[in-house]
């Protein structure tokens, strides 16, 4: 029985740090609200069934090995040998099998109750965002009527906390899939193709999530970040988007900003409020409010920064931002102009 003893320990072992390794920041294992939390529980539903299947296995396996050592004084078995019924065995394949139609056909049938609850929409009045995949970024914008009351951001996304949202999904090149593991499941992002997503974060937080479809070499430096606070945290935030970008009141931003204007960023990014209207990298209207730059590939700092704009291929190595090679002076007053975009 120590075998026994044995591997109920090694899974039990295996469980836990299943669950130790998963506590962070991008986990399945650790849901902030109710689609994840529908998905969590479907994973140890599921992980039961197949552990519970595992061990009856084994053990099965354990028996016949004790039994098939016959000791060495018993005569050989005869090779041909009409077998007689046996009840007994008949029973256990019949319950073996019984056993495993029924595992399979409740994983089946209760991982389709789990995705519909996770998919279906949750409130007639939720917060509508449009996510826009790019190789290799999100554009983030908040639809409005009125377009004055538009925001649009890049690969950081804003929610209120206990409210439905919902996310719409499209694809400006090639097939993305939108995957924040504490929150919901993954969908994917189709150019031509828009579809809704729906999901609710109950716990104030920051919850990374990335790209889970391969589209290109720069496929791992797809991250995104989802930054559920208080309404009220959430509308101050809104509020402060919608604005057009600040004009620049001392020297040093002032020559940053015609620095961006003089240079290559100006035919691919938009600044609301100046000159810079282009669309296609992403809107750096607000860019010095962002927690990272480079969806996720570096920390919004002034060293990242400067690495980033002079050497954009050396980071990420394909993206569509040319190098920017200019005099130290521009670059410290072009920094200094990106970070007063708040
Ligand atoms: Cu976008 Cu992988």
């Amino acid at each position: 029985m120590s075998a026994v003893r044995a591997l109920g320990l090694s899974a039990a072992t295996a469980a836990m740090s299943v669950v130790a390794g998963c506590r962070g920041q991008q986990s399945v294992m650790d849901p902030a609200g109710p689609q994840a939390s529908r998905i969590e529980w479907l994973f140890w539903v599921v992980f039961w069934i197949a552990l519970s299947a595992f061990v009856l296995v084994m053990l099965a396996f354990g028996r016949a090995a004790m039994r098939s050592g016959a000791s060495k004084d018993e005569p050989p078995l005869p090779i041909i040998k009409e077998p007689p019924g046996d009840r007994a065995a008949t029973v256990v394949v019949g319950l073996a099998v019984a056993l495993t139609v029924i595992g399979l056909f409740s994983i089946l049938a209760l991982s389709a109750v789990t995705g519909a609850a996770a998919a279906g929409p949750t409130s007639k009045n939720p917060v509508t965002i449009q996510i826009t995949g790019h190789q290799w970024w999100w554009e983030v914008t908040y639809p409005n009527t009125q377009p004055d009351q538009i925001v649009i951001t890049a690969n950081e996304i804003h929610i209120p906390v206990g409210k439905p949202i919902v996310i719409l999904t499209k694809s400006e090149d090639v097939i993305h899939s939108f995957w924040p593991p504490n929150v919901n499941g993954k969908r994917d992002l189709l150019p031509g193709n828009q579809t809704a997503y729906w999901m609710q974060v109950d716990k104030p937080g920051i919850y990374r999530g990335q790209c889970a479809e391969f589209c290109g070499y720069q496929h791992a430096h797809m991250g995104f970040r989802i930054v559920a606070e208080s309404e009220a945290d959430f509308s101050k935030w809104q509020q402060a988007q919608i604005k057009p970008a600040k004009d620049p009141s001392d020297a040093e931003t002032i020559r940053g900003r015609a620095v961006f204007m003089s240079r290559a960023c100006v035919m691919c990014h938009t600044i609301r409020g100046t000159d810079a209207g282009s669309r296609v990298g992403p809107d750096l209207t607000h860019v010095g409010s962002r927690q990272m730059i480079a969806a996720e590939t570096l920390p919004n700092t002034r060293g990242a920064l400067a690495g980033w704009i002079l050497d954009p291929q050396g980071i990420k190595p394909g993206n569509r931002m040319s190098p920017n090679p200019m005099p130290p002076d521009d670059l410290n007053a072009l920094i200094t102009y990106l970070q007063s975009l708040q």
